[in-house]
């Protein structure tokens, strides 16, 4: 055991903890030098699909940095290839799906399987990294929401106004729920996979999120998020962060679909979003992931501001409001993390 190492889970349920609790979405990657010893060799989706491959990446910023939290070495999308569409990351352009739903016969032809049948190589990878981590650190499992999925699944990668997407969404209602429905059903099962593998905290990206008004997203997108946090809720006990991108007006709507923490960007403070929110969940987020180009002493004046403004409340987790960009420089990171935990001392 680690010192501290339940501070994140501590965090998570809002209890006190010794100092305030680091980790980054995104922290094994393309920015770490180690990523590249493996990369160099194998293609993204055999990395993802090699539960010892999965592991060493999982460990390698639990290794380099003193994050209080590892986050299993898999992606969003390969559960749409799991359920019939297919996948591919192309070099330069980022994901793709060669076959998008586009009609219904596409929406009829998704195939749901319980996720351990389905994706057993992300299980298989939990179960080799949990006992790589031997309780150092907490490992959260993760998944897509529903709107987020579906977006990648009709557009056929990654889009700029979703226009394909929300095509379907108000053109055809009716079929949109049922895709929706079925993706929640697909998002809740795995959630529980990855909790009864040894996951001990889930958190849920809704990375498109933001795209949505207010009304759009309670009509076409709340009660699909909501029961995919509800399946696994039901079945595994464990707190669940629900993140999203551009959510300022929707951070209340966010919370109504569920997490005993809710993920932030850096477009509203943090103060400002969980006076919104409320007393009763946490709060992770949310300093700029560009702000870790800039020179240290502002990266620390950044930080301080964030650790300032939320008091050393119970239930903040430190984060980037994103993912780690691909060419941070890596010594601003392990400093970050020592910054944080160093000013939060309690
Ligand atoms: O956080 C971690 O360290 C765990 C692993 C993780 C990855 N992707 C690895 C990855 C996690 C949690 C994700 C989540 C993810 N994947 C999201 C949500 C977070 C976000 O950024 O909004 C999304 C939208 C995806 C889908 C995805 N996967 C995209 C758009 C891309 C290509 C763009 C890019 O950054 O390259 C990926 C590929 C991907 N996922 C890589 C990694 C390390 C890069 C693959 C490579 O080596 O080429």
């Amino acid at each position: 055991m680690r010192d501290g190492s339940d501070r994140f889970l501590k965090a998570c349920r809002r209890e006190c903890v010794d100092a305030t609790p680091v980790w980054f979405m995104r922290q094994a990657g393309r920015y770490m030098k180690a990523y590249w010893t493996y990369r160099d060799r194998y293609s993204f989706l055999d990395m993802v699909k090699t539960p010892e491959i999965s592991t060493a990446i999982t460990m390698q910023p639990v290794n380099a940095y003193d994050v209080d939290a590892a986050i299993i070495f898999q992606d969003l999308l390969p559960i749409l290839e799991s359920m019939g569409l297919d996948l591919d990351y192309v070099k330069g352009e980022g994901p793709v799906i060669h076959n998008p739903i586009r009609t219904v016969v596409d929406i009829d032809a998704l195939i749901v399987r319980p996720a351990e049948e389905a994706m057993p190589y992300a299980s298989d990878a939990i179960r080799m990294a949990v006992s790589e981590l031997n309780g150092r650190v907490p490992l959260i499992g993760f998944a897509g929401a529903p709107f987020t999925l579906v977006c990648y699944a009709v557009e056929g990668g990654s889009s700029r106004n979703y226009e394909i997407a929300k095509g379907l969404m108000y053109g055809e209602p009716a079929q949109w729920h049922r895709l929706m429905d079925m993706m929640a059903t697909a998002i809740g099962d795995y959630l529980i996979a990855q909790v009864r593998a040894g996951a001990g905290v889930l958190q849920v990206f809704d990375s498109w999120v933001g795209a949505l008004s207010p009304a759009d997203y309670r009509e076409y997108v709340l009660p699909h998020s909501q029961k995919a946090i509800a399946i696994a809720k039901e079945e595994v006990d464990v707190p669940l962060i629900h993140f999203g991108t551009g959510t300022s007006g929707i951070l209340e709507l966010l919370k109504e679909a569920g997490g005993d923490v809710i993920g932030v960007d850096w477009r509203i403070d943090i103060d400002v979003a969980w006076r919104r929110l409320g007393d009763d969940v946490g709060v992770q987020g949310n300093l700029d992931p560009v702000v870790l180009f800039a020179p240290f002493e502002e990266i620390e004046r950044q930080t301080g501001r964030i650790l300032d403004s939320v008091k050393g409340k119970s239930g903040h987790i430190f984060n980037l409001g994103h993912g780690i960009l691909q060419r941070t420089p890596v010594e601003n990171v392990r400093r970050l993390v020592d910054f944080v935990h160093e000013y939060t001392a309690r």
